[in-house]
């Protein structure tokens, strides 16, 4: 039995009908990436700014569940600059690493599928829109183009394999034609060199249990960067780490980066790592980004106010208080999402305009963007050129009751 919007639960029939439907909707899906010898110019395009390795535009990634469709990522636009690292900041569940697996067209099929929108990658001057990339053309970008270090070391390696013979089968699988045995295994030493492994013979020869859990993630990292990637995504690389392990291994990131000149989107709930680490931000809640700018401002100026919540639920040295701040209320029900602000419900700052439809975009300076009514009167004359007509209609009508300006 499952939750209904507003009632009590789905009945067994309501559940079995929803999963027909699914499984139509998700049939289309699977048919369409699984198609062979599809023309280059169903999936080759331009990117929007030739400074951008990746460019997320307005996309959406859904999963078909028997309880309905969970709209994890919807209408998320971002970009990833060359050489630049991306944080992304944001509570659990609000759709981080979906929007990262969708990038490596990784999410959980067929339930989870790119539903719209476009996801545009550079690879040496070719674009890739990678919503509409085939099966077999992505296989040759994930690895080479971009790779992803994942959360959890232990279950990114096999336990029953020698750490040497996990990083050769990569190199073996995404660069190795033609080359032999011998070359593949002094690449992977190398890879290992690089991540700072000292005894890179010897540890090429044991298994993940005899390193430790700092040495297994920088065995994680040197297969991720096996290939030479020009993206490579970091979901939550430290969380399973103790924390001077963490600071190793964040100097090892930061020392790469300069080093291969690649670009980081950098996953995490930490806001520490993120001001050590980005040069941009993107803060995600419930499937969209309510606020996204340069470092600086979203630590200097932020401004939505789940942004401010997770500034004031963070500790900082030197200052006392007897408890830390929580962001009260809890995330809205993923299948059900209201028409309104997701936020409002937990906003200790709304306004009567806020009960209008989901806000539009406000752009408070060439870089930083946020979501929210609060920002609305201030920049009307930007939003009105750029929001949907409809949305600004209700905004105008509710604030035009209301002081938007001052009362923060
Ligand atoms: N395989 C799946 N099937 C159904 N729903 C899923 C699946 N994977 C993710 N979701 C849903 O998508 C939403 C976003 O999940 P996601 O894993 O991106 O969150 P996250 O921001 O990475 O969270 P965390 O910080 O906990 O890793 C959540 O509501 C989650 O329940
Ligand atoms: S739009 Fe309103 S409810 Fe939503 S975050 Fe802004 S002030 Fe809060
Ligand atoms: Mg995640």
């Amino acid at each position: 039995m499952f939750r209904k919007k507003g009632e009590g639960y789905l009945t067994a029939k309501e559940s079995r009908r929803i999963s027909k439907e699914n499984r139509k909707i998700t049939e289309e899906f699977e048919k369409k990436r699984k198609r062979k010898n599809v023309p280059e110019s169903e999936y080759i395009t331009q990117m929007r700014d030739p400074n951008n390795e990746v460019e997320f535009d307005d996309l959406h990634s859904y999963f078909y569940t028997d309880a309905g469709v969970v709209k994890s990522v919807d209408g998320v636009t971002f970009d990833v600059p060359i050489g630049k690292t991306v944080g992304i900041v944001g509570e659990s569940g609000c759709g981080k690493s979906v929007t990262s697996l969708s990038l490596m067209q990784l999410l959980q099929r067929p339930q989870g599928q790119i539903v719209s929108g476009e996801i545009r990658l550079n690879r040496g001057g070719k674009v890739y829109n990678i919503a509409n990339t085939p099966q077999e053309i992505m296989q040759d970008l994930r690895g080479n183009a971009v790779s992803m270090i994942f959360q959890e070391p232990m279950t990114s390696l096999n336990p029953v394999f020698k750490i040497g013979d996990q990083v050769d089968e990569v190199i073996a699988l995404h660069e190795g034609k033609g080359k032999s045995k011998e070359e593949i295994r002094r690449q992977t030493i190398e890879a290992l060199e690089l991540v700072g492994i000292a005894n890179s013979e010897g540890v090429a020869n044991m298994y993940p249990h005899e390193l430790s859990g700092g040495m297994r993630q920088r065995v994680v990292i040197a297969m991720a960067l096996a290939c030479h990637p020009r993206v490579i995504i970091a979901d939550e690389p430290t969380t399973a780490l103790d924390v001077t392990i963490q600071a190793q291994i964040l100097d090892l990131l930061r020392d790469l980066k300069s080093k291969i000149n690649a670009s980081i989107m950098l996953i995490t709930h930490d806001l520490g790592v993120i001001a050590e680490m980005a040069d941009y931000v993107v803060v995600m809640y419930a499937g969209r980004i309510v606020e996204k700018g340069t470092a600086e401002d979203i630590f200097y100026h932020p401004a939505h106010p789940y942004t401010l919540g997770l500034m004031a639920s963070k500790p900082v040295v030197g200052r006392e208080v007897s408890e830390l701040y929580s962001i009260p209320g809890k995330v809205p029900n993923p299948v059900n999402m209201p028409n309104y602000c997701y936020f409002r419900d937990r906003c200790e700052m709304k306004m009567s305009c806020c009960d209008g439809d989901y806000p539009c975009e406000i752009r408070l300076s060439d870089t930083h963007v946020v979501s929210c009514y609060r920002y609305y009167e201030e920049h009307k004359e930007e939003a009105e050129r750029t929001a949907n007509a409809n949305l600004l209609q209700t905004a105008r009508m509710a604030a035009a009751g209301e002081e938007v300006k001052g009362d923060a």
